[in-house]
């Protein structure tokens, strides 16, 4: 089990998108919080000096956090260094090994584009890095298939040990996410009623309100259902829904997505923006779905019975993320002699955006009458906790410290492929919607009989 702190962290990719809004501003908040211990060794193919790169480090910082505390960014600066190459070239690599001295524990980052994990993998393994308690962390996606993530673990195994593997799913970073569980079980007022004798359904809206942008060439062979149901929402969904895990995460989580049968596509709405075809990089013909609604369910004790619904897409009315666990209506009843039917059902809304926090949304008494209304109870986390570390600061903290409960394990990844897998294989002609909309009328009306989806809080 790989559990010492790495004495390096070395990052393939620096000069690309993720590197720039992500990774190094988040290695700047982690020096800012004295996080970071090791040095740095960054790896790309361009021909840069030392000075260029802390340039762009500094851009890139600059865009994200504004003003930068030059005590903080001189440290940082000074733990950073440069090798570049191709990434196929053995040379690259034993320049690297010289600028990395005697390591047994490194930390290998790779955010390079995912046809590239084995190549570079394999190469590190060639010139004999990654022995002892050497890792490599593998950005998103690990597959795209059920086949392919079958097949990447194999290769890997033959070159690696699975506890030397970190899959990176950076919904697992973030607070709110992970907040999930100590909501549900440091609470004594939330797990009685966590079950189907009270939940009537589970609801989880991923919406953006922008398009594909620049990024068409790569969403274009993705798709919503690759790009963010099977990692983020399976993710959220398991921790939403999983058996209180009392040592390790690993095996609660991977029961709930064995309890989960492969998604029957007539339970499936694709949807694909108007407009999307003409965006640079997307096929003239695409039928690739920028929008899916779906619906799941779970076949355990606690949630049988309980449909699970997803929906996610690009161009939709908000950016928001949040989980509603819809619990079932109260039967009619009297008080005080009068009949009361509840039109309403009151749900528990995790928020899992940027206004992440918890809403109960409940009845009362209308003041001066004596209708029930619906009213919410809300907690705003930064508001009432303070600003959060972002999600990678804590997942590159996290397996430098060889602590892998943030990341999905083998039987995880390949699990999630399975269960989307149906939906990939048979995809039907995604319908059109306009931007700004909820997706096609078919996804609106999936949760109709279920009091419909609700509209996020933003
Ligand atoms: C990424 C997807 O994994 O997650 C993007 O590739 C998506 O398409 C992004 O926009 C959303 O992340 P967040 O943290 O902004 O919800």
């Amino acid at each position: 089990m790989a559990s010492q702190t790495s004495d390096r962290l070395v990052i393939f990719g620096i000069t690309g998108d993720l590197a720039k809004k992500m990774t190094l501003p988040s290695l700047y908040r982690l020096e800012r919080r004295n996080m970071l211990h090791v040095p740095v060794v960054t790896v790309a193919f361009n021909d840069w000096t030392h000075d260029q790169l802390v340039a762009h480090a500094r851009e890139s910082i600059e865009n994200e956090e504004g003003a930068i505390d030059e005590e903080v960014f001189t440290r940082l600066a000074q733990r950073l260094s440069y090798v570049h190459g191709d990434f196929k070239d053995p040379e690259l690599y034993q320049n690297l090994k010289k600028e990395l001295g005697d390591t047994n524990s490194a930390c290998y980052y790779l955010e390079v584009p995912p046809g590239l994990f084995i190549t570079v993998a394999q190469q590190l393994y060639n010139a004999d890095m990654l022995h002892g308690e050497a890792r490599i962390v593998f950005e998103k996606p690990f597959g795209t298939s059920y086949k392919t993530a079958v097949d990447m673990n194999k290769t890997l195994h033959g070159i690696m040990r699975e506890d030397q593997i970190y899959r990176l799913d950076h919904y697992l970073g973030k607070e709110p996410v992970q907040d999930l569980l100590y909501l549900r079980f440091a609470n004594t007022m939330f797990e009685p009623v966590w079950d189907n004798h009270y939940v009537a359904c589970i609801m989880v809206t991923m919406a953006e309100d922008f398009g594909v942008a620049d990024r068409g060439s790569f969403y274009d062979p993705v798709g919503t259902i690759r790009d963010v149901v099977q990692n983020h929402l399976l993710q959220v969904l398991a921790l939403t829904t999983m058996e209180v895990p009392v040592h390790d995460i690993a095996a609660p989580r991977l029961d709930i997505f064995r309890a989960i049968p492969d998604v029957d596509p007539k339970n499936v709405v694709r949807g694909q923006y108007e407009g999307y075809k003409e965006v640079k990089g997307v096929k003239p013909d695409s039928a690739t779905e920028t929008f899916v609604a779906l619906r799941m369910d779970i076949n355990s004790m606690r949630w049988g019975g309980v449909p699970v619904f997803i929906r996610a897409g690009k161009n939709l009315p908000v950016k928001a993320t949040e989980v509603v666990v819809r619990m079932k209506k109260i039967p009619p009843i009297y008080i005080n002699g009068r009949l009361r039917v509840s039109e309403f059902h009151d749900d528990i809304v995790l928020r899992l955006g940027s206004d992440s926090g918890v809403s109960l949304a409940i009845r009362v008494k209308q003041p001066g009458g004596d209708h029930l209304e619906p009213v919410d109870l809300s907690v705003d986390f930064a508001k009432a906790l303070g600003d959060a570390p972002e999600p990678y600061e804590l997942l590159l903290t996290s397996a430098m410290e060889g602590d892998r409960s943030l990341f999905p394990d083998e039987a995880t990844v390949e699990e999630t492929w399975r269960i989307v897998q149906p939906i990939i294989d048979d995809p039907d002609q995604p319908q059109t919607y306009k931007p700004g909309t909820w997706g096609p009328q078919a996804a609106i009306d999936m949760t109709a009989e279920y009091g419909g989806w609700r509209e996020p809080t933003v």
